[in-house]
């Protein structure tokens, strides 16, 4: 079983196919850390006891038999703030007495196979109740009342292991919760690299690695989305690890909205990491019987270096997270209008796309932005989700019946979080976008926030929405989220409560995604945040597919689909081919090819050559789509590594099919290129596909692929495919 339980030792035990995460009760009932990393087989676990650990300077607890213990000397199962531990807490709970001394031990646990839902927040699920078994640890502040559970769920087959905590007061008084973090892990060591994704608008998550030091450091965001800045993703990679070998550990949250992760490096050289909801712009109030459930955060360990833990995130993503009709289901090709006219188009112009999108193979038709409303640039209209019939004319069933007569699908655009100051909505209901008083309110692209929090504002916009979607056949939604949030406040909650503001706005945009996917099961949703600004777990359990940046040059992509592909899985990157002439028409593909794939430009200004270069790449699609979105992804050789060449490689799970793509960023000095595939079975021969070579598996991983002679002209790429022979 997964999670065992020494009742003699008081030692727990979660245990993956590779890896054990080991803590303990200790004295006095404190929860203590024992280990994390590759699988100990062992039962009897007394070597690991914790023996206590002192220093000048570091309060100990007198209650305590163990010698020589302090809570800040000690590696902490769930740190909390103000009774002997010094260094970053997880949880604050401010009391009745107007302290926030927060001191939780352990009372009980359960352990059972299953996984719990977390109230109004998306996690993780399971297809089979015994995917994965659960352990409630449950912990109390004596003096305060409050109870706190801590969740981990144990995903065997994967080395993952989820966690949320959640906090109860069983007090008659009222207390206010300063920070709670959804986990805390302790390492004895520093010799980590972190390992983050930074970015900005139109250039998101750029891998930033860095040597851990003394101190605090932190990626935090508190913009209302997870941001193109920070991505909810941090990995403590061992010193000597590299992307094939050595130990990672990776943390992704389940959170769209403000998140934190701070690690610490004591004066003992040993490391905390806590992870959650970003406490600066966060406060819950508890009444007696309340209860408050953080978010989960999903923790993966590696020994087979980055790559190994990125292929765990995507396997348990792919089985684990994304959900629904769609989530076994080959994408649709589609053609997006956003990039080829802008808010410049009417019905004709729409169905003319249809058409010669058509003609090459394409299977969806997208009106992005400016079909509602009066909306013919960004100053107007958001919230006035009423179909704009000057532009198209007949409306939206008449246009629909004509994309669907080509044969294609339909999708439409919508950014239902958002006001314009220039709208209906806004005219009958000014008080309805996130404000506070007093202040102006500040105005990004035109545009305010809808207040998410109030019931009546989701339904508002839940209405409109159904109220169109459930008359005509839509496909596919892309919603968007175009500006983050100031001036965080709701006019109806009182002053006490305006710092749950950005958790409640949160907790209403998932409650209206789900809404809007339960009445439309069957209906593809794309999130976007102007790009990738809200790429994380939590829109992903709403949403099968995010639209990972607005920059479609294909060169500066390739740092924006390595980076993404630090976590999350080929298949929910939003991919498109655009009208972008850095590169040719099948460079721009063949990066595409890597996500959900599809179109960003006019058809009808395409030359012949690229028409024809655009069916041969949707058959490429088809072909490759389940090495592609079922295979193992290998990185070789980094864009964030080597100026040159950007290089990587999907592999099927039963190693017989594997898919290799370069693209030349710039033109090296020297030819001569060896690659060299990467998990491939040595003792199998492949063919490759075009030139009808073949070669053992031996051979590719080890001398490499001779590509001396390929075209490595700026901007120039290949794709090759090895089928093993029989
Ligand atoms: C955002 C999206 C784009 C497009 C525009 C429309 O920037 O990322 O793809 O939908 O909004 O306004």
């Amino acid at each position: 079983m997964p999670v065992n339980y020494d009742s003699e030792k008081k030692i727990f035990k979660l245990d993956t196919a590779g890896s054990s995460y080991v803590f303990q009760v200790f004295d006095e009932n404190y929860l203590v850390h024992l280990y994390y990393g590759a699988p100990i087989p062992d039962n009897n676990l007394s070597s690991m006891y914790y023996h206590g650990g002192f220093a000048s300077f570091s309060p100990s607890n007198a209650k305590v038999k163990t010698d020589s213990f302090s809570p800040d000397m000690c590696p902490m199962e769930y740190s909390t703030q103000g009774a002997g531990d010094f260094r970053i807490s997880a949880l604050s709970v401010l009391n009745c007495d107007g302290n926030n001394v927060t001191d939780i031990r352990y009372t009980g646990h359960k352990i059972y196979m299953g996984k719990p839902e977390i109230v109004g927040l998306p996690s993780l699920y399971l297809n089979d109740i015994n995917e994965a078994q659960t352990l409630e640890v449950y912990t109390e502040d004596i003096v305060t009342g409050v109870k706190v559970t801590l969740v981990y769920t144990v995903f065997e087959k994967y080395s993952a292991i989820t966690r949320n905590v959640i906090i109860e007061n069983t007090s008659k008084n009222a207390v206010d919760i300063e920070r709670v973090y959804s986990c805390c892990v302790e390492f004895p060591q520093m010799n980590f690299n972190m390992m983050h994704l930074y970015g900005k608008w139109n250039k998101e998550r750029s891998l930033q690695v860095r040597h851990l030091a003394h101190g605090i450091q932190s990626i935090v965001s508190k913009r209302g989305s997870s941001s193109h800045y920070h991505n909810p993703f941090v990995a403590l990679a061992d010193d000597k690890a590299t992307e094939d070998y050595g130990e990672v550990y990776g943390f992704n949250l389940v959170y769209s909205s403000n998140f934190s992760a701070e690690i610490e490096v004591d004066s003992s050289d040993s490391t905390r990491l806590i992870m959650g909801i970003n406490p600066e712009s966060f406060g819950w109030h508890l009444e007696e019987g309340e209860r408050f459930f953080s978010p989960e955060v999903v923790m993966v360990y590696s020994n087979e270096g980055v790559g190994g833990m990125s292929r765990t995130f995507h396997d348990l993503y792919r089985n684990n997270l994304i959900r629904g009709y769609w989530k076994n289901r080959k994408r649709p090709v589609l053609i997006n209008s956003w990039e080829a006219c802008f808010f410049d188009f009417d019905d004709d112009k729409i169905v003319s796309f249809a058409e010669s999108a058509k003609e090459m193979g394409i299977e969806m038709l997208v009106m992005d932005d400016g079909w509602f409303g009066k909306r013919n640039d960004d100053t107007t209209s958001l919230g006035d989700w009423f179909v704009n019939e000057n532009k198209i004319k007949g409306g939206l069933g008449n246009l629909i019946d004509r994309v669907r007569a080509l044969g294609l699908k339909f999708g439409i655009w919508y950014e239902p979080e958002m006001i314009s100051p220039e709208s209906r909505l806004y005219k009958s209901h000014p008080d309805w976008c996130v404000h506070v008083p007093r202040r102006d309110k500040s105005i990004a692209r035109h545009q305010y926030v809808l207040d998410m929090t109030r019931q009546d504002v989701r339904d508002n916009i839940f209405d409109q929405i159904y109220g169109l979607l459930s008359k005509y056949p839509v496909d596919y939604l892309k919603w968007d989220f175009n500006r983050n949030i100031t001036e965080a406040g709701s006019a109806l909650l009182p002053p006490e409560k305006q710092k749950e503001f950005f958790h409640r706005y949160i907790l209403g945009t998932y409650e209206l995604m789900g809404r809007i996917t339960k009445a439309f099961p069957k209906m593809l949703l794309e999130n976007c945040s102007g790009g990738g600004g809200r790429f994380d777990p939590g829109m992903l359990s709403f949403s099968p597919q995010i639209w990972c940046s607005d920059n479609t040059d294909p060169i500066e992509r390739l740092t924006i689909q390595f980076g993404t592909s630090l976590c999350y899985p080929d298949l929910c990157m939003g991919a498109h081919v655009s009208a972008c002439n850095r590169t040719n028409i099948e460079t721009r593909a063949n990066v595409a090819l890597w996500g959900t794939f599809g179109y960003e430009l006019d058809p009808n200004k395409m030359c012949e050559e690229d028409k024809a270069a655009v069916k041969l790449q949707i058959k490429k699609y088809h072909k490759y789509y389940d090495v592609i979105h079922s295979g193992n992804l290998y990185r070789i050789i980094s864009p964030f590594e080597n100026h040159y060449r950007a290089v990587w490689q999907f592999l099927s799970k039963d190693k017989t099919k594997a898919l290799l793509t370069s693209v030349v960023m710039r033109r090296p000095e020297t030819q001569a290129f060896f690659v060299r595939l990467k998990g491939l079975n040595p003792e199998k021969f492949y063919t490759d596909e075009e030139t009808g070579e073949v070669y053992s598996g031996a051979l590719l991983m080890n001398a490499g692929l001779n590509l001396t002679s390929t075209d490595c002209s700026d901007g120039s790429s290949f794709v090759k495919y090895f089928t093993a022979n029989e």
